[in-house]
């Protein structure tokens, strides 16, 4: 089978990671018989250096016919002016939106030898397996906004807005995912509080009725927060909107040891998938071959089993990465010395 992959390497230790992966997905692919064709274009900041625009047509235009896409990062200081007009993330979240990618998937499980790298309890963390489904192309990161002067000074607003389809398709993806799982879907809002929140609620329990197999529970995001940390293994897919699925798969990153270990698939409609890990650019590693690239690594065998199917192509990068880890091979995030090329090796080798 042919694939054609298009690598976005963007920013910081972006390409570093990029490189990482398609390493090993090339290997992989080698040795299944498999083609890829792989194609590397600009977003983010370095396109913004390059072309003046985060997300360039030519790029756009490129993803749009790939089969999936491979991003490293976007961001970094020098392009942190607040009163800038154009922003590398802008780049990211157009990308997002553009090709419709309305669901974030981010697994979060323990590799049982790294227990002992979170700062959290290891007997808290026995048998953590959490699927964190964010909603990726509404609420706050979409909705219009407006910055005015005021006599009283500057006055900005951010609109939250989230219509029933959005979070109907997004839910119902929740749903299904659940299904294939341990059938808990954990929905999060802020129902008590927000009306888009109490919109998304509606929607979960009239969708509840069609999944009779999976149990739907509510939760706030503030106590579903703590829940994270004190009860992780309770549990299972959590589906919530943007913004709260950002600061949460950050934090649920916390159970899994590092947040340089965590893939994540962007999914829409049809095959096409954007997959990329979920931390960023990280600057202060950036060219020094530092960063960890098991988060770029995993997102590319979330790449070919959502994207391409290959699901036991996806497999074998898991269990090679899984391998090298209980082998003791560790990036410096997880406390060992292993640079990013070495830890690699460690993955290639063990495939
Ligand atoms: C993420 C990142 C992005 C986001 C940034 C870089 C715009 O934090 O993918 O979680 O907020 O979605
Ligand atoms: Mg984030």
């Amino acid at each position: 089978m042919k694939a054609r992959v298009v690598a976005l390497p963007g920013d910081g230790v972006g390409p570093e990671v990029v490189r990482s992966a398609l390493r090993v997905l090339e290997a992989v692919a080698e040795r299944s018989g498999h083609r890829l064709e792989l194609t590397e274009a600009l977003i983010g900041g370095a396109a913004l250096d390059r072309v003046g625009a985060p997300l360039p047509d030519d790029t756009l235009a490129a993803c749009r016919d790939a089969d999936a896409v491979l991003l490293g990062a976007v961001g970094g200081p020098q392009w942190d002016d607040p009163s800038a007009r154009l922003r590398p993330e802008q780049g990211l979240l157009g990308l997002r939106k553009e090709l419709g990618l309305y669901a974030n998937l981010r697994p979060v499980s323990l590799w049982p030898c790294l227990a002992q790298v979170s700062p959290l309890k290891a007997e808290l963390l026995q048998g953590v397996d959490v699927l964190v489904v964010r909603e990726l192309t509404g609420g706050l990161y979409f909705g219009p906004r407006t910055l005015e002067r005021t006599p009283e000074g500057e006055r900005a607003t951010d609109l939250l807005v989230y219509t029933e389809p959005e979070i109907e398709r997004v839910l119902r993806l929740g749903f299904e995912l659940a299904q294939r799982r341990r059938h808990k879907l954990c929905s999060i809002d802020k129902a008590n509080v927000l009306e888009t929140s109490r919109l998304w609620r509606r929607t979960a329990q009239r969708l509840a009725s069609e999944y009779p197999d999976v149990q739907l529970e509510h939760q706030l995001v503030d106590s579903a927060a703590m829940r994270l940390v004190t009860a992780p293994a309770s549990l299972d897919v959590l589906v919530t909107e943007n913004m709260f699925g950002d600061i949460l798969s950050d934090e649920a990153s916390v159970l899994a040891g590092s947040l340089g270990l965590l893939p994540s698939a962007s999914l829409g409609a049809g095959r096409l998938g954007l997959y990329e890990p979920i931390h960023g650019s990280a600057p202060t590693l950036a060219g020094q071959d530092l960063a960890n690239p098991l988060g770029t690594i995993l997102s590319g065998a979330l790449l070919l089993r959502h994207s391409l199917g290959w699901e036991a192509e996806a497999r074998g990068i898991e269990l090679a990465v899984g391998r090298c880890l209980s082998q003791g091979a560790r990036t410096r995030d997880l406390g060992g010395t292993l640079g990013t090329s070495a830890m690699t090796d460690a993955v290639l080798a063990a495939l």
